[in-house]
């Protein structure tokens, strides 16, 4: 097998970019491990930025995203029981994020493929990428269980945090920066009506707590918890108790519901640089992780590809190499933003145990700004959205 591009990873960024490329007549095939029944139906967060709706709309894949996803204008932060809305669409000039399951997105780019005869291999095993400085070759089984070649000129590696791409960059020549968090997030999904319109980040001395949702009918709430419990160690109603105990107060409370599915969801922010070598570009988890608080992770996969995908493009169609060869530094500039926006949103709003007293109230009164000073609501709220993409980026998709 031959193509342009080896995509390795049928994710949100390795998705967009084979959509992308397709658009602008590049021909690639994605190489993925799950089944497409797995992935369609593996139940994942979507707060989507402002950049990211307009770039599902615009290349046509946006159509159920416009029927089917909420828009928020806004969220509430609470703090001790207290609710403070932060207006994002009043304090970004008219911007706002849509709740649309990333599964969701994932279903509408996989549709779009197939639609569009694009190629990916599902349920493939023991994949490697091989001379990615030279002539690059992807190595798989596929779900017969074949053995598969696949050449290609260039590779995506858009396989995640646990991917073999990354492992691919010699490690002298890559620099990992990785912070673990002492705390992580107990989530839940609950068959419930939502308590709110809006999603809920709360701070409390018990700790942080999360309401958000799927569906009318599906809510998706967390609570911080130690990385290292277990979700065996808790009953539905001590559930319910440590939530309502982390939200409740001005007559707000939850709407509970059956819990049908729990686990710990560790935090940590990681960044890997460069995003390249050789003829190999990485994207999304693969290069970095964000932790979940601010939902920047899906998004920052796709404003990745928003920078790859034109560089591509006019690579193999004007032979010039300074988009690509400026990928990993573009990139890397957004991506730090983005962790600097989630790893300050999650130190502002967590319980953070063992600091010391002055960091205590050196932390309220950082809550106490943003709660009181446009300005500084302005900030979260421009992060929130999201920053735009990069300029050059968005035109030559359109
Ligand atoms: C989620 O719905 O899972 C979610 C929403 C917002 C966040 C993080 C996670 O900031």
């Amino acid at each position: 097998m031959r193509t342009q591009v080896g995509i390795v990873g049928a994710g949100p960024s390795g998705l967009m970019l084979s959509h992308l490329l397709h658009r602008a007549g590049i021909d690639s095939v994605v190489v993925e491990s799950r089944s497409r029944p797995a992935i369609e139906a593996t139940i994942r967060a979507g707060v989507l930025e402002q950049g990211t709706i307009d770039l599902m709309v615009q290349t046509g894949v946006g159509g159920r995203l416009m029927q089917e996803g909420f828009r928020h204008q806004g969220f509430e932060l609470r703090v001790d029981g207290h609710g403070h809305r932060i207006d994002l669409h009043e304090l970004t000039d008219g911007k706002s994020v849509m709740v649309y399951p990333q599964h969701e997105v994932l279903k509408d780019l996989i549709a779009a493929r197939l639609a569009d005869g694009g190629q990916i291999a599902f349920e493939t095993r023991n994949t490697g990428v091989y001379d990615v400085g030279g002539d690059p070759l992807i190595r798989f089984t596929d779900k017969d269980g074949q053995a598969q070649e696949l050449h290609c000129d260039m590779i995506a590696g858009c396989d995640g945090s646990y991917g073999v791409c990354r492992q691919a960059i010699p490690e002298a020549l890559r620099k990992e920066y990785l912070r673990i968090y002492p705390f992580g997030w107990f989530g839940i999904l609950a068959n419930a009506p939502p308590s709110s319109d809006e999603l809920v980040y709360a701070r409390h001395d018990r700790g942080f707590a999360l309401i958000s949702t799927r569906s009318e009918t599906v809510q998706r709430m967390y609570f911080q918890c130690d990385p290292n419990d277990r979700v065996d160690n808790w009953s539905d109603d001590r559930i319910w108790n440590e939530l309502q105990s982390r939200v409740t107060g001005d007559g707000f409370r939850l709407k509970e519901g059956e819990i049908f599915q729990r686990n710990i969801v560790p935090m940590r922010s990681f960044v890997c640089e460069p995003m390249q070598h050789g003829k190999m570009f990485i994207a999304g988890d693969a290069a970095h992780t964000v932790p979940p608080t601010g939902a920047k992770g899906l998004n920052l996969a796709i404003a990745d590809v928003a920078v790859l995908a034109p560089a591509m493009v006019d690579h193999f169609q004007r032979g010039a190499s300074e988009g690509l060869e400026a990928y990993s530094a573009t990139a890397m500039r957004r991506v730090w933003r983005a962790q600097h926006f989630s790893w300050w949103f999650t130190s502002m709003m967590h319980r953070q145990d063992g600091t010391s007293e002055f960091d205590a109230r050196r932390q309220r009164a950082e809550l106490d700004m943003i709660l009181h000073s446009r300005t500084a609501a302005k900030v979260l709220a421009e992060n929130y959205v999201g920053l735009p993409m990069a300029a050059q980026s968005t035109q030559s998709l359109n």
